[in-house]
């Protein structure tokens, strides 16, 4: 009827909506900073809960105190400044609708004063103008939620998004007769996700069921990380590992992780009880009697302290298995590891908590109850070697030397210096 006032309309729209994108485009990442504060601050305070013995030990906290508060700090403060820009969008959207309600008046004032205009028309374009703006009001706090919710539903996303490294092939092996477990390395080099150098280069070997193979190396030779090849808990970055000439990788996951049983450098156990941390190791579908168990826990040279407890199997292990010792912890988890009776044995490190006896007496059980299967153990001392068919000696990531003990003394340096350094010490403390 009278379109003589629309121009306010064209006018206060746009200023609205562009200050309000401007605050909004201010609030984004102000609130992705914000997120990443939320994880430092998660990230420090579960650090210092599950270090809380270490942060004592050393008489750290006021440190650890000041670091919690500097993250809380960054973080509130952040959250400050996101919580001004947001107070900011209401004054700034009911500031334009009433400077535009204003305007309208007067204009329109105008206009009824040179007689363009009906004092009626009036007072309806002005209902109609601030129904329209309430519209852009109620779109804009519809917006000021959003950015929080662009930048989770960006970490939502990420999340799902991200591929897990390790993937069953497209066609998997299932070996219906089951592995024998013949583990052979070809030229196997592997750099970690990241890394700029390589861990492993060109590492092969032969490991045939019923021979243990030592691996020797000093630390951050890449022992652990071999070992991880093996079981497939990284993939290769060049040449391949295979069990029963199979590629690892072409293997039905689940029946690759079955045949094998690893005992890790730390092991850890679950909160519960020993039966419950036994029967993890249980391969799918395999039901374990308590007869089996206390068999793994006698192999694992772990029965004595499980019996004398007054509850026996149902022993109460607490997370992260703290309420034991180094050694018994150890022992657990290569019960764990033989309850279902794999084909290929990986011990890292497995022995290294226990005392000289017990390390001879486990691996003589051991000795027996894998003597058909495939026992690769990352071993430190020269009594487990020994006692291997095979030894591997790895430095900086190569292969340095192969063979028996006896061949090696005699051809390998680095073997030398690694077995003069452990009949030295031996020979110190045995001299009288
Ligand atoms: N998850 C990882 N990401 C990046 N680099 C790693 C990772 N794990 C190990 N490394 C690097 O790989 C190298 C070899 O580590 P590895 O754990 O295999 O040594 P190791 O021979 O088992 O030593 P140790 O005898 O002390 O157990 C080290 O230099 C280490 O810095
Ligand atoms: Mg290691």
């Amino acid at each position: 009827q009278d379109a003589g006032l629309s121009w306010l309309l064209l006018v206060s729209v746009p200023v609205l909506a562009v200050t309000n994108y401007w605050i909004v485009s201010r609030m984004l990442p102000i609130f992705r900073s914000m997120q990443q504060l939320i994880d430092a601050v998660n990230r420090v305070m579960r650090d210092q809960l599950s270090g809380v013995r270490v942060v004592r030990a050393f008489a750290r906290e006021p440190f650890e105190r000041e670091r919690f508060a500097h993250a809380n700090r960054t973080l509130s403060q952040t959250a400050l400044t996101a919580g001004t820009w947001q107070a900011l969008m209401a004054p700034a959207t009911t500031l334009t609708i009433n400077v535009s309600s204003v305007a309208v008046i007067w204009f329109g004032g105008l206009r009824i004063d040179s007689g363009h205009m009906q004092v009626g028309s009036l007072i309806a374009f002005l209902a109609y103008f601030t129904q329209i703006l309430m519209a852009v009001l109620m779109a804009t706090t519809t917006l000021m939620v959003l950015p929080r919710a662009a930048v989770c539903a960006e970490r939502i996303s990420e999340v799902l998004s991200t591929r897990p490294a390790v993937i069953s092939s497209e066609h998997p092996v299932r070996r219906p007769r089951g592995v024998d477990g013949r583990v052979q390395l070809d030229q196997v080099s592997f750099r970690y996700p990241g890394a700029d150098q390589p861990v492993l280069q060109d590492i092969s070997l032969f490991a045939a069921p019923g021979t243990t193979t030592a691996l020797v190396g000093g630390t951050g030779s890449g022992k652990s990380t071999l070992v991880s090849l093996i079981c497939r808990l990284y993939d290769v970055t060049g040449g391949a590992v295979l069990l029963d000439g199979v590629d690892v990788r072409d293997y039905e996951i689940e029946q690759l992780w079955s045949a094998i049983g690893l005992v890790p450098q730390r092991g850890y156990l679950f909160s519960g009880t020993v039966a419950d941390n036994l029967t993890y190791g249980a391969a799918p579908g395999q039901k374990v009697t308590e007869e089996q168990m206390w068999q793994a826990l006698r192999m694992a040279g772990a029965e004595g302290f499980v019996r004398t407890h007054h509850d026996g199997l149902q022993m109460p292990v607490a997370q992260g298995g703290v309420n034991f010792s180094g050694g018994q912890r150890q022992r657990l988890a290569i019960a764990r590891a033989m309850i279902r009776r794999p084909a290929v044995y990986l011990f890292d490190d497995a022995f290294s908590a226990l005392d000289v006896h017990t390390d001879a007496k486990i691996r003589e059980s051991l000795r027996q109850f894998t003597a058909e299967a495939t026992v690769i153990i990352v071993a430190q001392r020269l009594s487990t070697i020994i006692g291997a068919d095979h030894v591997i000696v790895v430095d900086d990531g190569r292969v340095v030397g192969a063979g028996t003990h006896e061949s090696l003394l005699a051809s390998c340096p680095a073997y030398i210096e690694f077995a003069d350094s452990q009949s030295l010490s031996a020979g110190v403390g045995g001299r009288p």
